[in-house]
């Protein structure tokens, strides 16, 4: 069985952090969302896997996850270019998929027990398709699927439904055959110009094949907003075991579940409360607060500010008496004290769709 993982899309929402990279590369716990991805797969037994490339700087995807050996897998690149939807992007990799099964993974999807039981799901009912289902609170947002009453069944599968006939959203990681690619020359670009993935597992449906549910258990997340972005990092560090590879110097205290990187100083007076991560080669103090559920990145600097409910990426530098909250700090930022500056007052170099709470 391959896998594929797509990388492709806009990432609208996420500017202006998509400005300069694709959302799936976007840090949860110090993790790109597309990593967890890959090693779901892996961990499912699935190591040859073709990676869609979208147009946000797809090179970007390419330099971060090479050619696979670093995470013991083996990747086939596919350039879908232009996104026109998801079941375009599969149908991109019909020649690399030749005649075997495969899961698909979308790389902004985040799920807590991995995928294994896809695959298996596949073999055991000998199906043509299987798809995740979870139930969500505001089913117009996703794909909808609407099962037979005893449940075993899938009869329609509806994106976005104005009146939705259940609360069950097909998720982002599905199985397929090859019967994918016979019946995508059938679809057609719906409302928003997109070719559909939930239409074209409804033509499958509707051509007689063996469309099987798959109840996801434990959390699922599609980090495709700011806010789902901190709830992800939220439910992965909930789950982060205490690691120490730095230095916490005297006076520094350590509470809790704290994963903290090579190289990393925790300097006098500073409190660093899990769970949280805390990356390589980084300064954090003195007199510096790290809270709960906050993840810094490699290679930033921390003093005097408190930060709680956070995310600060690479190479940053947060050094201002103030508390930051539930904030996702791009690359290489520098948040400084205007204390001391002529002329008085706050200073800012903001980039578009930025958003500033002062
Ligand atoms: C896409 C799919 C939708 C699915 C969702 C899961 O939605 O089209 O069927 O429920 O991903 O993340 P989109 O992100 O394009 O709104």
């Amino acid at each position: 069985m391959k896998g594929l993982v797509l990388a492709g899309g806009y990432g609208t929402r996420l500017r202006p952090l998509t400005h300069t990279g694709p959302k799936q590369l976007i840090p949860i716990a110090n993790k790109p969302n597309i990593q967890y991805c890959i090693e779901d797969l892996r961990d499912a037994g699935i190591t040859d896997i073709g990676i869609v490339l979208g147009n946000v700087m797809p090179e970007k995807v390419q330099e971060f996850l090479g050619d696979g050996s670093k995470f013991g897998v083996r990747f086939t690149y596919i350039v879908q270019g232009e996104p026109k939807g998801i079941a375009h992007a599969i149908n991109c990799a019909k020649e690399f998929m030749g005649n075997e099964e495969f899961v698909v993974y979308l790389g902004d999807n985040l799920l807590k027990n991995g995928i294994k039981a896809i695959p298996k799901k596949m073999k055991e009912e000998k199906a043509d398709c299987v798809i995740s289902l979870m139930p969500v609170k505001e089913p117009q947002r996703y794909g909808i699927a609407e099962l037979s009453p005893d449940g075993t069944k899938v009869l329609r599968t509806v994106e976005k439904p104005k009146e939705p006939k259940s609360n069950l959203a097909v998720i982002g990681v599905y199985a397929f055959n090859s019967s994918f690619f016979k019946v995508y020359p059938k679809l057609r670009p719906s409302w928003r110009n997109e070719m559909e993935i939930t239409d074209a597992i409804s033509l499958l449906i509707e051509s007689g094949h063996k469309v099987v549910p798959h109840h996801v258990e434990g959390w699922w997340k599609d980090t495709g907003k700011p806010e789902d972005i901190l709830e992800a990092n939220h439910l992965i560090l909930d789950g982060i075991a205490e690691e120490n590879e730095g230095r916490v110097e005297d006076g520094a205290s350590v509470v809790g579940r704290v994963k903290i990187g090579k190289g990393t100083v925790i300097y006098g007076r500073s409190v660093v409360r899990g769970p949280a991560i805390v990356g390589e080669n980084c300064k954090i103090g003195p007199g510096a607060y790290i809270g709960p559920y906050t993840a810094i990145g490699d290679g930033c600097q921390v003093s005097k500010a408190e930060i709680d409910d956070s995310i600060v990426m690479e190479d940053s530098t947060v050094d201002v008496e103030r508390k930051l909250v539930r904030s996702m700090i791009g690359k290489s930022s520098k948040i400084l004290s205007a204390n001391g500056l002529i002329p008085k007052g706050e200073r800012l170099v903001v980039g578009e769709n930025t958003s500033v709470y002062l």
